[in-house]
């Protein structure tokens, strides 16, 4: 299976005592049909008590079950990486066909929007052809997409078929990692990268031709490079710009980029039968697990995709088909389990690629990555649970926050054509149809419409576009959400009264992350303890840190427990990434301490990558030793916004907005009586939990914003009831539309 080494090595560790347990519990798994199917298997029925005494005979060799017979390798030749040549492959994609006249259209427009089903070799393809057209040798080939690992796998293909080192004819950039040299003629790159380059030069001038790949995706980088790539055609007449869209949306892409055509390449798909759930699901993991168990060991050969929403979903499903299948025995047919999500590491994500061997069924456990971002050929079976999750800009809470929410119809028919790529296949919906004719939205708003826009405007700002009421947006985000944002922007010190962009503001554009952590950056070098919130701000980075498989959570909570700080979890962090420095960045140290490796070695890259851009603009990196309060200071610069106090009845209530939430039980404060506390987000589970909470004194929010909170003019209290007295100034008048209006009666009152 391809999971980590690390996880690999505890599950067979601990997988013998599991088993039994494992075996108990699959034998109660229910897998008589449940799809309303009128052409249902009879032999799927016949499965379940098949698996059942299969449990009862387990450890005895006798007796080949009964499904056996239902899973005779049919003869199909999908897996085509495997018999191919590398050439073949690339002249048997649908787009092959469109070669000549592809690079034809290319030389005769500036602009041309390309349309093609998923798979047909446009990001691929493209970038080659043109490459081997002679356009890189006036610039390089960019190719932006909206996910990191679509950018790093895509790159590493191209770089196979090319036949060249990764790197370096052929390379990406993502955040925090370059992988490019000047010998790179095709470049991919996250849509995000390409947004920070025209902000150091708005002309891309390293560029012969552009490729906005996935742009139906509208990822809010996207819609701010269609613009700001707009502007560059007039002053680079011989800069060609390529938009490409999975489906729909083209004409509405056309007439934006002034009319310009738009070339189809038609699509090479086979019917995908889809099947609904005839009751709605009341737990769509544990649903998608038992489909995918029935699908492996009833339906004939070719491999399953199932679209999970996060990494801790994927890695826990992972696990437990791991269990499963080996509490089957060796009599079942190998299933290869391959999670795909983009923190995972190169090596692992490449895996999914790879063909399963002759007998063997792969299923791959993936995010919405692979509805259009990543192919994966020989998938036969998508099953499809219709939730995503979704950053989401919550205007009450004044914050982005990740939500799963139901996908849309457009992505469910998305999802549901990825199994009819190689043959005809089935895509099992774990909703009721009346669902999804009901509870789905037909499409996905943009990202630009729903999310928080503070660190767009940043840029767009430093790039010295002021007017953003008329900026030319393809769908401009609601005024409000503008205006929240140029708020934030100015509680941070970013923006002065005019709303211009101030000399910090400026500071902060040069770090690629949200405005409140570069603040935190900025301001911990006036403050002096820049080493330290560098690492805090590398580990607030990664997802997970700590490791708790379920049967060892005492043992991995006592283990964390020694790291936590008096003050908080940021401090937390501090110690646990100092405590691995002194191990020699060790592995047998993390997993000693119940610690994911695999994040901290990213954390340590991140840091890496951090300590280059303080050297490049020169800010210098102080230690502030002992005096760890300084770095709580740093981290009410900028997550002021985030501060609450406790309530005396439970819990803690925001000081903005006076949402009630709650310290998570992980946290190093809980069970501490810290009266103010910071933390970096809100995660909604069954309470709204702060995550990553320090404690703080009420004086450094005022410090730290004073545009944003005001201590309340009360002469008779005491100084310590007077600091207490902290009011926000935020939000009164989030509904005008004249931004400066705003901000000169701000002023009035501040
Ligand atoms: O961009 P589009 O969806 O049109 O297709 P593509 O990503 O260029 O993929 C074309 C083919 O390249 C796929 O069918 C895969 O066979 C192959 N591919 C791959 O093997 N590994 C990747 N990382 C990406 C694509
Ligand atoms: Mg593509």
């Amino acid at each position: 299976a391809a999971m980590s080494g690390a996880t690999l090595a505890r599950e067979r560790k601990e997988l013998r005592q599991q088993e039994a347990e494992a075996a108990e519990q699959e034998a109660k798994v229910d897998l008589s049909s449940q799809w309303h199917d009128p052409m249902a298997n009879p032999d799927s029925r016949q499965f379940a008590s098949d698996l059942r005494n299969s449990k009862a005979n387990a450890g005895k060799s006798e007796g080949v079950p009964e499904w056996r017979r239902a899973v005779a390798p049919k003869d199909q030749s999908f897996g085509k990486r495997t018999n191919m040549s590398m050439k073949e492959q690339r002249e048997s994609l649908p787009v092959f066909a469109f070669r000549d006249q592809l690079i034809k259209a290319v030389h005769e427009n500036q602009i041309l929007i390309v349309v093609g089903e998923t798979g047909s070799g446009k990001t691929t393809q493209l970038t080659q052809y043109l490459d081997e057209a002679g356009f890189s040798n006036d610039g390089m080939i960019g190719c932006t997409q909206p996910r990191r690992v679509a950018a790093m796998s895509v790159a590493k293909r191209v770089a196979e078929e090319v036949g060249c080192e990764l790197g370096q004819e052929v390379g990406y950039t993502i955040r925090f990692e370059d992988k490019t040299s000047p010998s790179t003629r095709i470049k991919y790159m996250t849509d995000g990268m390409l947004e920070r380059e025209i902000l150091i030069d708005p002309d891309v001038r390293r560029y012969s031709v552009i490729m906005l790949d996935e742009a139906h995706e509208r990822t809010i980088s996207t819609d701010v490079l269609f613009a700001l790539l707009k502007k560059t055609l007039k002053r680079r007449p011989d800069l060609k710009i390529i938009v490409t869209s999975a489906t729909l949306d083209a004409d509405k892409f056309s007439e934006y980029f002034n009319q310009c055509p738009i070339f189809t390449i038609p699509g090479r798909t086979f019917p995908v039968e889809i099947l609904y759930s005839r009751e709605p699901e009341s737990d769509y993991l544990d649903a998608a697990l038992v489909t995918i168990m029935q699908i492996h060991l009833t339906e004939p050969s070719g491999d399953i995709l199932l679209f999970l929403t996060g990494q801790e979903e994927i890695d826990t499903s992972c696990e437990i088909l791991y269990e499963r299948m080996k509490a089957l025995g060796p009599n079942v047919p190998e299933l290869i389990i391959c999670p795909i999500y983009s923190s995972l590491p190169t090596e692992v994500q490449s895996r999914v690629f790879d063909p399963a061997p002759p007998g063997a069924r792969k299923v791959v456990i993936a995010t919405n990555i692979a509805e259009t971002s990543i192919t994966i050929d020989g998938i036969y079976y998508v099953v499809d649970p219709g939730f995503v999750k979704q950053n989401t800009y919550d205007p009450k809470l004044g914050m982005d926050s990740l939500i799963v929410v139901p996908i849309s119809q457009a992505q469910a028919n998305q999802r549901a054509g990825r199994a009819g790529r190689t043959g005809p296949g089935k895509c099992f919906r774990l909703y009721t149809e009346a669902a999804y004719n009901s509870e789905l939205l037909p499409t996905t708003p943009p990202e630009i419409q729903r999310q928080n826009l503070a660190h767009v405007i940043l840029m767009l700002k430093a790039m010295g576009i002021n007017d953003l009421l008329h900026f030319d947006f393809m769908d401009p985000p609601p005024t409000n959400t503008m205006l929240e944002a140029l708020e934030t922007l100015y509680a941070l010190s970013a923006l002065d009264d005019e709303g211009l962009l101030t000399r910090l503001g400026r500071k902060m554009a040069d770090f690629p992350m949200e405005p409140a952590m570069a603040k935190v950056l900025i301001y911990s070098v006036d403050i002096g303890c820049s080493d330290e919130i560098m690492t805090i701000v590398a580990m607030m980075n990664m997802p997970t840190i700590f490791y708790r498989p379920k049967e060892k959570q005492t043992q991995a909570d006592q283990k964390k427990a020694k790291f936590h700080d008096p003050h908080g979890d940021h401090l937390t962090f501090l110690n646990v990434y100092n405590g691995w420095k002194q191990s020699g960045y060790s592995s047998p140290w993390c997993f000693e301490n119940f610690i994911q490796f695999r994040s901290m070695k990213r954390a340590k890259d991140v840091r890496d990558q951090l300590l280059k851009i303080f050297q490049r603009y020169r800010h210098p990196i102080i230690s502030c030793g002992r005096d760890t309060q300084k770095v709580r200071q740093a981290l009410c610069s900028g997550f002021f916004r985030n501060a609450a106090r406790k309530d005396p009845q439970e819990g803690y209530k925001t000081l903005v907005e006076g949402t009630p939430v709650y310290l998570h039980p992980s946290s190093a404060l809980f069970g501490k009586q810290a009266e103010w506390v910071i933390y970096s987000t809100l995660v909604l589970t069954v309470k709204e939990y702060m995550h990553c909470t320090t404690s703080i004194e009420p004086k450094w929010l005022v410090e730290a914003a004073p545009t944003f909170f005001k201590v309340a003019p009360t002469d008779k209290l005491s100084k310590r009831k007077k600091a207490e007295r902290i009011q926000p100034l935020y939000n009164k008048f989030a509904t005008e539309d004249d931004w400066r209006l705003s901000a000169q009666r701000r002023g009035g009152r501040g």
